[in-house]
């Protein structure tokens, strides 16, 4: 039965109303997992840089966060009780291998028994091999701005890969490479915290040099679907001048093609030279091949646009619009941005895999009232979210999942606990978990399908 008076729904006749189509929940492991000292887990950037004054909201950590280390069985149940049929987690590179490159097999057990929680509620495992929590040994050899760290990453992606090999559904190498290169070494909002310019370049290079290494490691080890997850952002230019447009060009080149051209063109995008001069990609002979292998698939992260105007040299500036509908991050709600986006990435990246949507979503300030959360705004985002992917799909995308972001509230980056994303709102006090009206929402679509 369809329907779609319901709140949060596609549209009636939409393909993502067939049970093929992958619904499933987010998160990674340093926002929920907490137990940094266990099971003989290394430390990773983001617990040095949250030990930093300042860095972090309210001195926040991913210390104890979710406590999803030891309450991830409840999680998964509570996620397959809403409908959903999969779940995309990332793996904590600091907990499954020591600081001398070996398999720490107790922290690979906890990936296991997650995995067998998934199996026992038949959960698809989408699996992130690297969400930012890069060991800090290997961030004190250099980290992304070191070639080396590509072949590190490759050999985590070997190991977990081989231990994992037929339990998931599909391999994602990194999210959101933009990211580690920019928030982490150029605006330094982000762990190692670096603010230059003349590093992006370099940390992206070995960050994606790192995909293609890693691709390749897992497809050596398993037959399943193997991509990278990219963050988009739309982008309109704040007038038609030739000024502001050549600015949005240099947006978007900057953020969305920095990731996609390389690897769906096997080239750097022209006007990065521009708005980073003398900053240069350590390109050595055989990498852009290594890098623009044909992935499977690849993952979308979208959450909001940029009206973007010239900054009269060789920048560009980002400029708000009054009076539109924003979330708790301040981001204008636009869900025609991800239809459209879809479209340009069809017309401009002929060799455009298939697409999950890997992350979507948006923080509010929730508050549980009489067992309730009542998350409206959120409601309304997901279902219009919804209607543009289908929009998308019906133009001729090949889109196979949706993933909201995410699965519980959790340690929002350098926002700490401020920022709630879940559909499942967490009283850090007490730990106690209570699915706000979005999920509720969300259960009763996912039970009209089949
Ligand atoms: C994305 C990240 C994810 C979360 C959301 C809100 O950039 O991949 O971890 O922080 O944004």
């Amino acid at each position: 039965m369809q329907d779609d008076a319901l709140p949060l729904a596609p549209p009636a006749g939409s393909a993502m109303w067939r049970p093929e189509f992958i619904f499933g929940a987010a998160t990674a492991a340093y926002q929920i997992e907490g137990a940094v000292d266990e099971d003989g887990r290394v430390p990773s950037i983001w617990d040095t840089f949250c030990a930093i004054p300042g860095r972090v909201h309210a001195g926040d950590s991913g210390a104890v966060a979710c406590d999803h280390y030891h309450r991830y069985a409840a999680d998964i149940a509570l996620l397959a009780r809403l409908g959903f049929g999969a779940y995309r987690f990332s793996i904590a590179w600091p907990r499954v291998l020591d600081d001398q490159g070996r398999v720490n097999e107790r922290g690979l057990d906890f990936y296991r028994r997650l995995l067998d929680e998934l199996d026992a509620h038949a959960l698809q495992a989408f699996v992130t091999l690297y969400h930012w929590d890069l060991p800090q040994h290997v961030q004190d050899r250099g980290g992304w701005l070191e070639r080396d760290t590509a072949q590190r990453f490759a050999e985590m992606a070997d190991r977990v890969s081989r231990a994992l090999a037929g339990r998931v559904r599909g391999w994602m190498t990194l999210n959101e490479p933009w990211c580690s290169a920019y928030l982490g070494h150029v605006e330094g909002r982000h762990a190692p915290g670096l603010a230059d310019e003349s590093l992006g370049m370099r940390a992206m290079h070995h960050l994606l040099l790192g995909h293609g290494l890693a691709m390749q490691a897992v497809r050596a080890n398993d037959a399943a679907p193997v991509g990278l997850v990219t963050n988009v952002n739309a982008v309109t230019p704040a007038s038609e001048s030739p000024a502001d447009l050549v600015a949005s060009e240099r947006a978007a080149a900057s953020v969305n093609h920095w990731v996609l051209d390389p690897l769906l063109l096997g080239r750097y995008p022209e006007p990065l030279a521009q708005l980073w001069p003398g900053a240069q990609a350590p390109v050595r002979a055989g990498d852009m091949a290594t890098i623009s292998a044909p992935m499977d698939f690849v993952g979308i992260n979208y959450y909001f646009r940029s009206i973007v105007a010239s900054d009269g040299g060789h920048g560009y500036l980002e400029r708000w619009l009054p009076n539109v509908e924003r979330t708790q991050m301040g981001w204008e709600v636009h869900p025609e941005g991800l239809r459209d986006l879809l479209l340009e990435f069809a017309r401009r990246y002929p060799n455009l895999p298939p697409v999950y949507i890997t992350e979507n979503g948006m923080a509010s300030d929730d508050r549980v009232a009489d067992g309730r959360v009542h998350d409206a705004q959120r409601i309304g985002y997901f279902a219009r979210h919804l209607e543009a992917v289908d929009q998308a799909m019906r133009a001729g995308v090949d889109v196979r999942g949706y993933f909201a972001w995410s699965l519980l509230d959790n340690f929002e980056w350098s926002y700490g606990y401020d920022k709630r994303f879940g559909i499942v709102h967490v009283d850090y006090a007490t730990q106690a978990r209570t699915p706000k009206d979005s999920a509720l929402e969300f259960a009763r679509f996912l039970a009209r399908r089949t």
